[in-house]
């Protein structure tokens, strides 16, 4: 059943620009890796990875119109960005669109930004493939503690990206999505880091 979903998927990848459609391919590719580290599904990871983006290259008004379409809820911080609603929606597309009953696979895409609390291994290896993957570290050297961590502990790896996302966010004045605190929040309440 996943071959046929991962075939939509790649159908649809096609149309999709070049550069989106390159950091789609190098997100699957970490994400691979990072599954197989850690033996956790490949393919559920990988197609999650594959949908993660399929319409971040949409514009605000599209995006909100397609969440109005497939009834995500639109919330005030999506009206202000609704940048931050392309996981949800993609998430919506490859579950109403191409019958993904795969809900690791629905979850990693729609929490693929944000993160939540009580992530599951299918939803952190696309969270954070999708920040580590090799041209996002070249753009942000800053990123290179979050690789290095990733094949020693993941759950390590994702609260370093979050440490240093939320040092961004707050440097350049940006809205923090709440989903976001909540991850952190949740991360930080893992014994394993006090
Ligand atoms: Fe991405």
């Amino acid at each position: 059943m996943n071959s046929d979903l991962l075939t939509k998927i790649e159908e649809t990848i096609l149309g999709l620009p070049k550069g989106l459609q390159e950091h789609i391919s190098r997100t699957r590719n970490v994400a691979c890796d990072i599954a197989s580290f850690y033996s956790i599904d490949i393919s559920k990871c990988d197609t999650a990875a594959a949908a993660h983006d399929i319409v971040r290259h949409l514009t605000p008004n599209e995006l909100l119109d397609c969440a109005k379409k497939y009834l995500v809820e639109i919330n005030e911080l999506y009206r202000r960005q609704p940048i931050l609603l392309h996981g949800p929606v993609a998430a919506k597309i490859i579950e109403v669109d191409y019958f993904c009953k795969d809900y690791d696979i629905i979850s990693a895409v729609k929490y693929h930004t944000t993160g939540r609390p009580n992530m599951g291994d299918i939803e952190k290896v696309v969270f954070i493939a999708d920040k580590i993957e090799p041209r996002k570290i070249k753009k942000n050297p800053s990123l290179k503690p979050v690789e290095e961590l990733i094949f020693k502990d993941i759950n390590l790896a994702i609260k370093e990206y979050l440490s240093v996302r939320f040092k961004i966010l707050l440097d350049s004045n940006a809205l923090i999505d709440p989903v976001a605190v909540d991850t952190w929040n949740n991360f930080m309440g893992n014994k394993s880091f006090n």
